[in-house]
């Protein structure tokens, strides 16, 4: 996977600097959580809410493989009070109707549509923007 020193530096912390993860996919996402999960760790964040965390980022990243086109790619930055992770793709973005609706809970019966609702829980801060090449979602999460 693209990015292997990236993820060591974000392990050990050292550096300041933005870690990509480019080309990501399905098989990508055991070493997205697990970087996700150390770099909240190296942050300072709680395990309970990194944990969260992770689960989040899983779910967008799970979307851009599912829902876009290549290359996904996948930025960490720590911030001042916490860490960045953001997920950009090459999709279509989000649909009008499911960005009107922002992050509505599905009805029970529904089988999808939880997973940007789970993103926002989960999360501290959450953005998502349609950009001119596809999709991209920032998630922030936070000490306190
Ligand atoms: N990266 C993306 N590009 C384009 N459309 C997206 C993207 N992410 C989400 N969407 C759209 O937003 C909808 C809602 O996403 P959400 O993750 O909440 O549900 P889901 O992926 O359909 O189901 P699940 O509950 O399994 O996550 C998707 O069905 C899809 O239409
Ligand atoms: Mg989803």
């Amino acid at each position: 996977m693209p990015g292997g020193v990236a993820v060591a530096g974000a392990e050990t912390g050292q550096g300041t600097g933005r870690v990509t993860i480019d080309d990501v996919n399905a098989a990508d996402l055991r070493r997205v959580r697990g970087l996700v999960e150390r770099a909240a760790a190296q942050a300072g964040i709680a395990a309970s809410r990194a944990t969260n965390f992770v689960t989040a980022v899983n779910e967008i990243v799970l979307n851009a493989i599912m829902h876009a086109r290549g290359p996904r790619s996948v930025a960490l930055q720590y911030t001042p009070d916490g860490l960045l992770v953001e997920v950009s793709d090459h999709g279509p973005g989000l649909p009008p109707q499911v960005a009107a609706d922002g992050a509505r809970l599905p009805l029970p019966t529904s089988e999808s549509g939880r997973g940007l609702w789970l993103a926002r829980q989960f999360s501290q801060r959450l953005y998502i923007r349609n950009t001119a090449h596809g999709l991209t979602v920032r998630l922030y999460a936070t000490r306190a």
